[in-house]
């Protein structure tokens, strides 16, 4: 089974401190999530790559890119050299993504791909084994603090089962309305990367609530 992993969503936090605020989750924190939205295939705008590239030099973290935007594609070599270290597509905007995923690898960036609460895994499933990393939307993507949709749960399942039965060391990422609870019926549901916005940046304590949510998912 792959490791846990916990993902604080930087759109959480405070725009105007980021340094502060990635040093408020760093020692806990094993991967950063980095919305970048294009105001198209999402109805909000965050911050792109000039951004990135400027929390680069703050930090060694791992920085997980899921790019809500209508041509991902087109943002690779730029999000390379800002220092990303994998990129997340979503499939809706990329039904085909051998390419996409070519050139990710030509510039040394893990892949991975994405699927809306809406969008069925069998989109992604042939695609399996040319991703690192399948992320299932439990939102609509596009907002923070929305509710978690337990009817993502069976493709998490179904995409765990797809990947396990090609030995295949896929991670199966989960993103939106991440608690303790909803992580850990994800864990359940076979996911091994966790993304926590509000869970993790609203919190009094950032650090004690990632430990949470890491002590919900190893119960499961
Ligand atoms: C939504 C983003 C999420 C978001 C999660 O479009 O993809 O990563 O930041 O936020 P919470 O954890 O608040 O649902
Ligand atoms: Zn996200």
């Amino acid at each position: 089974m792959n490791p846990t992993k916990i993902a604080p969503s930087l759109l959480a936090a405070d725009f105007a401190r980021l340094a502060t605020e990635i040093g408020r989750i760093e020692r806990w924190a094993d991967w950063l999530h980095l919305d970048v939205m294009d105001g198209h295939f999402v109805p909000n705008i965050s911050f792109g790559i000039p951004v990135i590239a400027s929390l680069r030099k703050v930090t060694e973290l791992y920085f997980d890119c899921h790019l809500m935007t209508t041509n991902p594609d087109a943002y690779v070599s730029e999000l390379a050299e800002a220092g990303a270290d994998l990129v997340t597509m979503h499939i809706e905007v990329i039904p085909d993504p051998t390419q996409a995923a070519q050139r990710a690898r030509d510039h040394d960036l893990d892949f991975g791909l994405v699927c809306n609460p809406a969008t069925p895994f069998e989109g992604i499933a042939p695609f399996a084994e040319l991703c690192n990393v399948i992320l299932i939307m439990a939102v609509e993507p596009g907002f923070g603090g929305q509710s978690f949709m337990p009817e993502v749960l069976a493709k998490v399942e179904a995409a765990r089962e797809w990947v396990e039965n090609r030995g295949l060391a896929t991670d199966i990422q989960i993103d939106g309305g991440i608690t303790p609870e909803t992580a850990r019926q994800a864990a359940e549901a076979g996911a091994n990367v966790f993304v926590a916005g509000t869970a993790v940046f609203a919190a009094d304590d950032p650090a004690d609530a990632m430990k949470e949510i890491r002590r919900a998912v190893s119960k499961k």
